[in-house]
């Protein structure tokens, strides 16, 4: 399963009902880390399936941990110092910038040398906030450029203990000094001007680390004494509150909306968020489950924007500010302007998420700017559907599919990048959905359905509407080809319902560059004059449809969406597709370009499939007809994505 590429969603479908996020990602980074340096096996309960984490995952597997996926859904990792040895390649995190910077203090603690590499937007951003204090312990640590950007180059070993003051308020950073400090001589000191997430610190004292937390100013002092054995302790991972505010949010700002995020991570100042929403007069609670969860509860208003007023955010209370893109929809919708002071640091997240919160605030109609390290956003009486891409940002993307719903009922909004919640939440869509039921209008991966006769220019539609939207394609007439060449291979006759329809039931088929079936691939054959004349008896066989209708679903969910092309798509196989295109073309330009084919095979392969019993061939009622005879490619695919 793969998350929509593409999202479509409806403005005012109202979300009702209960969902739990995934773990808590910056424990599970961190339950992964501990598990790799413990002695022994460690079970995770819940660990976050994310990108970043199966980055940090991967990581401790190349440096010599054994990771296993159990059945009980838990991931079982077997660590130790002593197994850990340096990893022979460069270690990829990704996107994930807790992966670079936690990883970076755990291998400063070992005699190797490790290579730590970015995506492009990973590369980008800063690591002399880690490489400094790295180094004065005694690390090499080297990047490119003034500020150390990845591919970072660690060269670790015997490490002192230091006296540390962060200057950027960072979690991150904090943390991956605290790992490297329990392999140094002596303890190790991190203060903070600003209180940061503190799970490093909490999750070390309870598996038995010395440490101790003071407060110090206005923030904090961590002091932690050496620790190289860590135990082994089995971990469950509760819910990722940053991932609950889409949610909460949308409970908030959709009329009529209920929703209920259970399990969720409890710890201090991670429900900050929710601090705001009351504020700004939003019906938001939070109750504490007895396994030290929480399950938060928001209720909208039939009018949410009569009921939340703007109100003024201190970055301190949001401390990683992850949870400002699902606040700023509701400033959105709020009456008055709300100020966010002091998220400078927003800049440099995946995005420049701070551009790219004022892009989709603009975009859905409220107004939103920026002066400095202030970002103030102005209400709008009401949202509209909107285009908006989320340029890779995971947050941005899960943002937009809120303010998208909390858009005029009616209004479509077309989410672009959509596939960027993997990094964190890939199965946002589908919790979504389930909080919008079985509405029709119920946010969906981007299908376009391309229907027609032979010979009408599917093909080659299909294929440039794809490419331009980034969207895999599928041609369910070579899966029906395949079925009938197999069948032909086989002696089976063509008309043998039953025979045929147990080969169809039974075949594992894949169309791509190659069609295969059964392990034969079929490419060539399946444009064979004899399957030209076999197909169409196939198709009509109803068991073979339903077995292959069935794939065509499987097809779309796995890919994320798609154009999907055929004769039934847009009535049968996709009746929610969003776009619905029935091409034509004058019978002469049809058997023109089936110059393969002769005009009287094509003429009966159209003459059965649009009489077949079976979902024949058939224009959908809410499809768009569109003649290709005489135009270009190019112009029936601008008509086409204009549909969009
Ligand atoms: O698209 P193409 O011409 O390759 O399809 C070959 C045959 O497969 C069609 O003539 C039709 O009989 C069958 N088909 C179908 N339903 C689809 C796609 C193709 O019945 N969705």
């Amino acid at each position: 399963m793969t998350a929509p590429r593409i999202l479509v969603v409806q403005g005012g479908v109202a979300c009702r009902g209960s969902v739990r996020t995934p773990g808590e990602k910056s424990i599970s980074h961190r339950a992964v880390l501990f598990a790799a340096l413990a002695e022994g096996t460690s079970a995770i309960y819940g660990l976050s399936d994310g990108a970043d984490v199966a980055a940090t995952l991967a990581a401790v597997e190349a440096m010599g941990a054994q990771v296993e996926r159990a059945s009980d859904g838990s991931v079982r990792i077997r660590g130790g110092r002593s197994r850990l040895h340096q990893p022979d390649h460069p270690l990829d995190c990704g996107n994930s910038g807790t992966s670079m910077r936690l990883l970076a203090g755990v291998v400063a603690g070992f005699a190797w040398e490790t290579t730590l590499l970015g995506d492009e937007s990973l590369s980008a951003r800063p690591m002399d906030r880690v490489a400094e204090p790295l180094a004065r312990m005694g690390a090499t640590v080297e990047g490119r450029g003034d500020d150390c950007r990845p591919p970072l180059r660690v060269r670790g070993g015997a490490l002192q203990g230091i006296d540390w003051t962060t200057e950027v308020a960072s979690a991150q950073v904090k943390s991956a000094i605290l790992l490297a400090g329990l392999a140094a001589v002596g303890p190790t000191v991190v203060r903070e001007a600003v209180t940061t997430r503190a799970h490093t610190e909490e999750m070390l004292a309870e598996a038995g680390v010395r440490l101790s937390v003071e407060p110090w100013g206005d923030g904090r002092v961590v002091t932690l004494h050496p620790s190289a054995l860590l135990p082994v302790t089995p971990r469950h991972v509760p819910g990722d509150p940053s991932a609950s505010a889409f949610f909460v949010v949308a409970g908030c700002v959709v009329p009529d909306s209920r929703v209920e995020v259970e399990g969720i991570y409890r710890g201090p100042a991670r429900l900050g968020y929710i601090s705001v929403l009351q504020r700004m007069g939003a019906q938001v609670t939070v109750t504490p489950a007895p396994d030290g969860t929480a399950t938060i509860t928001a209720t909208s208003a039939a009018r949410p924007h009569d009921t939340l007023t703007a109100t003024t955010v201190a970055a301190a209370e949001i401390p990683s500010l992850d949870e400002i893109p699902a606040l700023a929809v509701a400033a959105a919708m709020a009456r008055g302007t709300t100020v966010f002071s002091d998220v400078g640091e927003l800049r440099v997240k995946e995005v420049d998420r701070l551009a790219a919160v004022v892009a989709m605030v603009q975009a859905f109609g409220a107004t939103a700017h920026v002066e400095g390290d202030t970002l103030s956003i102005t209400g709008a009486a009401a949202l509209h559907g909107a285009r908006f891409d989320s340029q890779g940002d995971h947050r941005m993307a899960m943002a937009a599919a809120v303010a998208a719903l909390a858009a005029v009922p009616g209004e479509r909004s077309l989410i672009t990048g959509f596939g960027a919640v993997e990094t964190s939440y890939p199965r946002f869509a589908d919790d979504l959905a389930h909080l919008t039921g079985d509405d029709p209008l119920a946010p969906r991966a981007l299908v376009i359905a391309i229907d027609g006769p032979a010979g009408a220019g599917k093909s080659t539609v299909s294929k440039a509407v794809a490419a331009h939207l980034g969207l895999d394609r599928l041609d369910t007439g070579a899966m029906y080809r395949s079925v009938a060449a197999r069948a032909l291979a086989l002696d089976i006759p063509p008309d043998d319902h039953d025979a045929v329809a147990a080969l169809a039931a039974g075949a594992e088929i894949e169309v791509g560059a190659r069609v295969v079936i059964d392990g034969h691939d079929v490419t060539g054959v399946i444009r064979s004059p004899e399957v030209g004349r076999a197909v169409s008896d196939v198709a009509a066989n109803a068991d073979v449809r339903s077995a292959l209708v069935l794939r065509q679903r499987a097809w779309a969910k796995a890919h994320g969406g798609g154009v999907v092309e055929g004769r039934d798509i847009g009535s049968v196989v996709f009746p929610h597709a969003q776009v619905k295109v029935y091409l034509t073309a004058s019978p002469e330009e049809r058997a023109r370009r089936r110059r393969d084919e002769s005009p009287a095979g094509v003429a009966r392969r159209d003459r059965i499939d649009s009489t077949r019993a079976a979902s024949p061939l058939a224009e959908a009622d809410d499809a768009h007809r569109l003649d290709t005879t005489g135009r270009s490619v190019q112009d029936v695919v601008e008509e086409v994505l204009s549909w969009l």
